[in-house]
């Protein structure tokens, strides 16, 4: 998809499929809506008298109003004025883009982000609008017939109307939200493939792939014999429960102009991603209801290739390393069984009392191999627990961490992506939970805080280096009607990994 900017007082002269203006409630109009009201002899203030209350995430369609050069004014509903923030304001990007690319248009023009609004710049505004328009057009259609890949949108261009000398703020905002949406894009259609096609080789695959479109990024696939070389036991007592190969992987994304700066080289971020392509559980075999969803159970993994992309696309000034244990966790004759005791690459022992907690052994050696790079920070993602969406549900990631620069920074990215996380505790009481008789950790914790005692697993392994993990088990994937991949968390950490840069 493009975006360009466009800088006019004379709205109501823009030729285009779509015009979306903004309206508040009790009457009061955007001056863009003002200006096209207008031109088009009040046509405008006429619908807002009963048709149309311009509630948040509510659209209404006028089409050839006279005066106007658009073939249809998109009038956009932004709730009360006093209460207008960044999220309703995404929302009608949102709502404007979904009718452009439902109705098949191939442009549009919007005013949306010339709009002040609380809480937000001209720049956060504009790449919101390009991360929602960008949004807008994915469509599954890997393993759907020809009829249904032809109804793909044809939406290719999206133009935002700024005030004079806005345009070069407006299109900074345009490309990080150009790249985000298409770093959300690869992550939500690698989440959404079936486990019998995202394999953890096909997870390798992407990951080179992301390698050869750009010159910043390299990539390694580590294989069995390699991954036994450096002794991941824990990671690879899942793995042999399936007859897939497991595969870890190595990305580096290294900034172009890296060594030319005075401060010298930056340390890397280093991102680790879960990989469980599915997830049955393993012996402890999960109930059958809704199992399908644990093909999402990579959608950690996903997010950091996502992340991968829109960084080496925005080219940020920040290197990043991005680590990928991936596998399938099934039960068969060679699965880990209750009460197991696997080492693992920290040489920390650990007994394996349930092994659907499988997340945290693949990402616990993972956790140990990122000390080489001596990294800034790691951020691990993960489809962590049943227990995280209990406590959070759908709405926010839950974020863990003792270091708390690490975590504001996180939640502000959060907050100014509208891709929000909510900070949970991480304190030494939980750990006792882990004790184990056999073995130096136990991989369960019991019922009690189970989102909190997975973090607590987890911390174990990143007492060198500065740590934050987010637990995405509520917030990668919409179950029901509308089941798919969000995408989440792409925009929090790409717009992190801006604010370091
Ligand atoms: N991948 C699951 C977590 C999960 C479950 C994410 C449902 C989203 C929806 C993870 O591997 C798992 O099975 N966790 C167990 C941990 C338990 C055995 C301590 C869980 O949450 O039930
Ligand atoms: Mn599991
Ligand atoms: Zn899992």
């Amino acid at each position: 998809m493009e975006f360009s900017t466009q800088t006019t007082a004379s709205l109501h002269q823009i030729k285009t499929a779509a015009l979306a203006v903004g309206v508040f409630t009790d009457g009061m109009l955007s001056s863009p809506a003002d200006i096209i009201d207008n031109a088009s002899n009040g046509a405008i203030r006429e619908v807002l008298k009963s048709e149309f209350n311009a509630k948040p995430n509510t659209y209404l369609v006028l089409r050839n109003l006279p005066g106007v050069s658009a073939a249809r004014v998109i009038l956009v509903g932004l709730g009360k004025q006093q209460s207008y923030n960044a999220k309703i304001h995404a929302g009608a990007e949102r709502a404007f883009a979904n009718y452009c690319a439902q109705a098949r248009l191939t442009e549009g023009v919007s005013t949306l982000a010339s709009i002040e609004c609380e809480g937000t710049t001209l720049r956060s505004r504009a790449q919101a609008c390009a991360t929602e328009a960008g949004q807008s057009v994915y469509r599954y259609d890997a393993t759907l017939g020809k009829r249904d890949r032809d109804t793909q949108p044809k939406l290719r261009k999206i133009t935002v109307v700024v005030g004079r000398g806005q345009a070069p703020q407006a299109q900074q905002g345009l490309a990080a939200g150009r790249a985000i949406a298409n770093g959300m894009q690869l992550a939500r259609k690698l989440g959404d493939l079936p486990g019998n096609v995202c394999t953890p080789t096909y997870l390798g695959t992407t990951a080179k792939q992301l390698a050869k479109e750009f010159k910043t990024v390299s990539a390694r696939v580590l294989n069995l014999k390699q991954i036994e070389a450096l002794k991941m036991g824990s990671f690879l007592s899942v793995a042999k429960g399936s007859n897939q190969p497991p595969a870890f992987i190595e990305i580096k994304y290294t900034p172009a102009i890296a060594g030319k700066g005075s401060k010298g080289a930056k340390q890397p971020i280093v991102l680790v991603g879960k990989g469980i392509t599915f997830d049955a559980g393993g012996i402890s075999l999960k109930p059958a209801a809704n199992m399908d969803e644990m093909k999402y159970d990579m959608c950690g993994a996903a997010s950091v290739l996502g992340t991968v992309r829109a960084i080496a696309e925005l080219g940020i000034e920040q290197p990043v390393v991005a680590l990928i244990p991936a596998c399938e966790n099934l039960p068969s004759g060679q699965a880990n069984k209750p009460g197991d005791v696997v080492t693992s690459m920290s040489g920390q022992t650990i007994e394996i009392l349930n092994t659907d907690a499988e997340g945290r052994l693949v990402l616990c050696d993972a956790l140990t191999y990122a000390e080489r790079f001596k990294p800034a920070a790691v951020i691990d993602v993960a489809t962590l627990t049943g227990a995280c969406v209990v406590a959070l549900g759908h709405v926010n990631t839950g974020l863990f961490s003792k270091d708390d620069e690490l975590a504001d920074g996180l939640l502000r990215a959060g907050k100014a992506t509208n891709d929000t996380a909510w900070r949970m505790p991480l304190e030494e009481d939980y750990q006792e939970q882990l004790r184990s008789n056999f073995a130096d950790i136990a991989n369960i914790g019991g019922p009690p805080a189970g989102s909190v005692t997975a973090a607590c697993f987890l911390s174990r392994f990143t007492e060198k280096y500065r740590w934050a993990h987010l637990d995405i088990a509520g917030t990668a994937w919409r179950s029901g009607k509308d089941k798919g991949a969000s995408g989440r968390p792409v925009p929090l950490l790409t717009q992190f990994l801006i604010d370091q840069a």
